[in-house]
């Protein structure tokens, strides 16, 4: 059985990673599975400086899903570098850096700063729904998202992903703006915009009032925005949104995404990635594919 997919140069063993902000460095999941199985870490988001994120209450649940306004919070790109990278050096499988500004200097800087890590790939949120500047004004706006794209692009010498935001009216726009700006490669979906209410307060549950919204609740509006982009554009597409099982990967496979990622199952299960993995292989197995390649874009 043939699992392994190439994104951008990049031969991954499975097509399935960790999102960004589900997972940390994988630091608290080695205790659970081996990140050796792992075709990718997509890591926490990193920023040049320090930030420390939103005030609590942070996370809400909801159905089928939850609702967080962390802020992206991180310790800064020279504290990953020292701390993480040797940890996730120590594994056979991608290391994907996930990286946030609030300006583009700031995207710049912590992409410059990378090139002395030993890394895989970098992934460039423009498409944090909590953060005030930057994150989501990119991502929404195909003019910033080319230009942004364009500038990270100039200083990285490994390929560059574009993570996309659902928080728009047509997603393939934005997706033909970074793929001009010099995107390798394309993820979708971020979370969604998203609000809770509590009655007896009147109040918002979450103290940033608003937060991005994840987890299974989601995934078909991820599933359509991954083939929509998959009929507009060459590039490969990571896609995630929701996803728990493996007939789950499969199906984004079909509308168009090369490689998978898994982010709220995470937290709901530790070991979501490794019934991913085994799921998609079982499907496989099950219906005759020989190759994984064989399931992308293959919706009739
Ligand atoms: C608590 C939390 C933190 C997140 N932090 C980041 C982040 O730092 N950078 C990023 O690009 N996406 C971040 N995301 C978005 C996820 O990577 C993913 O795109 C989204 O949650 C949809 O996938 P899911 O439904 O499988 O969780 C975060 C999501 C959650 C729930």
């Amino acid at each position: 059985m043939h699992t392994s997919v190439t994104i951008a140069g990049v031969t991954f063993d499975n097509p399935v990673m960790t999102a960004s902000g589900t997972f940390g460095s994988g630091k608290e999941y080695a205790e659970y599975m081996d990140l050796n199985g792992l075709g990718g870490i997509i890591v926490k988001g990193v920023a040049s400086k320090e930030w420390l994120g939103n005030p609590a209450p942070r996370i809400a649940e909801t159905y089928g899903g939850m609702l967080n306004a962390v802020g992206l919070q991180n310790p800064g790109v020279d504290v990953f570098m020292e701390e993480d990278i040797p940890f996730l050096r120590q594994y056979n499988t991608n290391i994907v850096v996930n990286i946030a500004g609030k300006t583009v200097e700031e995207y710049v800087d912590v992409t410059k700063r990378l090139q002395q890590a030993d890394i895989d790939m970098i992934e460039l949120n423009i498409s944090c729904p909590n953060v005030k500047e930057g994150g989501v004004a990119f991502g929404t706006d195909a003019g910033m998202a080319e230009y942004i794209t364009k500038e990270v692009k100039k200083h990285a010498k490994q390929p560059l992903i574009v993570k996309l935001s659902p928080n728009v009216t047509d997603i393939t726009e934005i997706a033909k703006a970074v793929e001009a700006g010099g995107a390798d490669a394309v993820s979708l979906i971020n979370t969604l915009l998203g609000m809770k209410i509590d009655i007896y307060k009147r109040r918002p549950v979450l103290a940033n009032r608003v937060g991005g919204f994840s987890g299974p609740a989601i995934k078909p509006v991820a599933v359509r925005m991954v083939h929509q982009v998959y009929k507009s554009i060459q590039l490969p597409i990571i896609g995630l949104g929701g996803i728990c099982t493996g007939e789950d990967a499969v199906e984004f496979m079909l509308a168009g995404a090369t490689g998978v990622a898994v982010g709220t199952a995470n937290f709901m299960n530790p070991r979501a990635t490794v019934d991913v993995i085994e799921g998609i292989e079982r499907f496989m197995d099950e219906t005759g594919v020989e190759d994984v390649r064989e399931l992308i874009g293959a919706l009739e």
